[in-house]
């Protein structure tokens, strides 16, 4: 078969190497990929526009595409695909808003029965400042855009004056409607599956880090590092997030608004049980780095037929730990220095990277990460961090806790 992976990161470099391990795989190119990826020896073609990509699928005899971040999916690229019956294993746009509009996903989840904060929608400013004032704050109020935000819109209030501040924000920047939601307490993980309708492989679970550093109230990024397997989830609460996955398809497909593609459910072990914070239509970045190097089973088999095969994943532990440039996540970042590494670690991924005169060097905030496999959480992480230890570049910079 021959794939073509849509995208530049760390995520789509994880999955052209899954499907690389797969026999069935005759060719995998990434677009546009990246220099990193180039020099690891994974093909990548630099074309960007949607007919052209449409176009390079045509000409090469490409089977399956296979886009790896919701702006991709949101685009016209599977319906252009189909017309010269090229696969893209992707959701419809229509069943997409799953992501794309977090009322429409909240809404969903209610109708499931699936546990989630409970919520208001708020349509304008009279509503807004009224629900505000009669939340007394004993614990947080949790402030939504609907839209897509690139992480930047939610704020998790803890009072009066911070809710009112940040709701302020939010309408300038993103407009109505509005979500204001209960704080969930607990502790957070993600859980994926390659779903098809109402069946789905259960692909594993994960942990991410989102701030820049061990501070909870630090910087929002595209995410810091991560672990697989979640370790604090037992028996029952796997049954629990399996239903999750269960009573999503069914519902979808009971509205003709069948699923296809991957499914990351972003969820909250609280007391009351494991609930459902958001739902994204694709793979997480870094959580696939650290998920998919322990899949022992084909993954083109489980794209071809999800829900047909189990996922057999290795118990080993995995830790992925991302290296950024100075200054990020704000837009003031030190740039364009030459990446040195003196002992190539076992896996290494690459994002923000460009080929300089003399080599890779940084030109994004997330750069590269390393992914360590090992018995335990506890070696897994040993080994990420002398491995990362062995890669410079200036203004380099690294959680110290992944994994803890
Ligand atoms: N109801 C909630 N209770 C507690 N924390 C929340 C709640 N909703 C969101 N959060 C926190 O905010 C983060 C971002 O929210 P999320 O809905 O995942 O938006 P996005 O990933 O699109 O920015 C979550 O990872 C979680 O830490
Ligand atoms: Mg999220």
């Amino acid at each position: 078969m021959k794939v073509v992976v849509l995208g530049q990161g760390g995520r789509e470099q994880a999955l052209a190497q899954a499907i690389l391990r797969s026999p069935k795989a005759s060719r995998v190119v990434v677009i546009p990929g990246n220099p990193g990826m180039k020099l690891l020896g994974i093909e990548c073609i630099e074309v960007n526009a949607v007919d052209d990509i449409v176009n390079f699928c045509r000409t090469e005899n490409i089977d399956l595409v296979i886009p790896g971040n919701e702006t991709v999916i949101l685009s016209p690229i599977k319906e252009k695909l189909k017309v010269y019956g090229i696969k893209c294993f992707s959701p419809d746009p229509q069943i997409a808003r799953l992501e794309s509009s977090k009322v429409f996903c909240k809404q969903i989840l209610q109708e499931a029965g699936i546990l989630t904060a409970d919520y208001q929608l708020i349509l304008n400013q009279e509503e807004g400042l009224q629900a505000i004032e009669k939340h007394n704050f004993s614990s947080p109020l949790v402030l939504k855009a609907d839209g897509l935000a690139q992480g930047k819109g939610v704020w998790v209030c803890k009072d009066l004056a911070s809710a009112l501040k940040s709701f302020e924000h939010l309408i300038k920047s993103f407009g109505f409607p509005v979500l204001f939601e209960h704080c969930l307490v607990g502790r957070e993980l993600s859980a994926f599956a390659i779903c098809q309708n109402e069946s789905y492989s259960f692909l594993g679970t994960a942990v991410d880090y989102k701030r820049i550093d061990e501070n909870p109230f630090s910087a929002n990024t595209g995410g810091m590092g991560a672990y697989s397997p979640c370790h604090f989830i037992e028996e029952k609460d796997q049954k629990e997030i399996e239903n999750i996955f269960s009573k999503i398809l069914k519902l979808t497909a009971q509205k003709n608004l069948n699923y296809q593609g991957f499914l990351f459910a972003g969820l909250m072990k609280t007391e009351k049980g494991i609930a459902v914070i958001e739902f994204n239509v694709r793979m997480g970045d870094p959580e696939t780095q650290a998920l998919l190097p322990r899949l022992k089973s084909d993954i083109l088999e489980l794209l071809m037929n999800p829900g047909q095969n189990r996922c057999d994943l290795s118990v080993e532990t995995s830790v992925h730990v991302v290296m950024t440039s100075q200054g990020y996540p704000t837009a003031d970042m030190n740039l364009n220095h030459k990446i040195s590494i003196n002992n190539q670690p076992d896996m290494i991924f690459f994002s923000g990277v460009k080929l300089g005169s003399e080599g890779l060097i940084n030109s994004g905030g997330r750069v590269l990460g390393i992914t360590a496999l090992a018995k335990d959480i506890e070696r897994a992480r040993e080994k990420a961090y002398s491995e990362i230890k062995n890669i410079h570049f200036a203004g380099s910079y690294f959680r110290k806790d992944i994994g803890l």
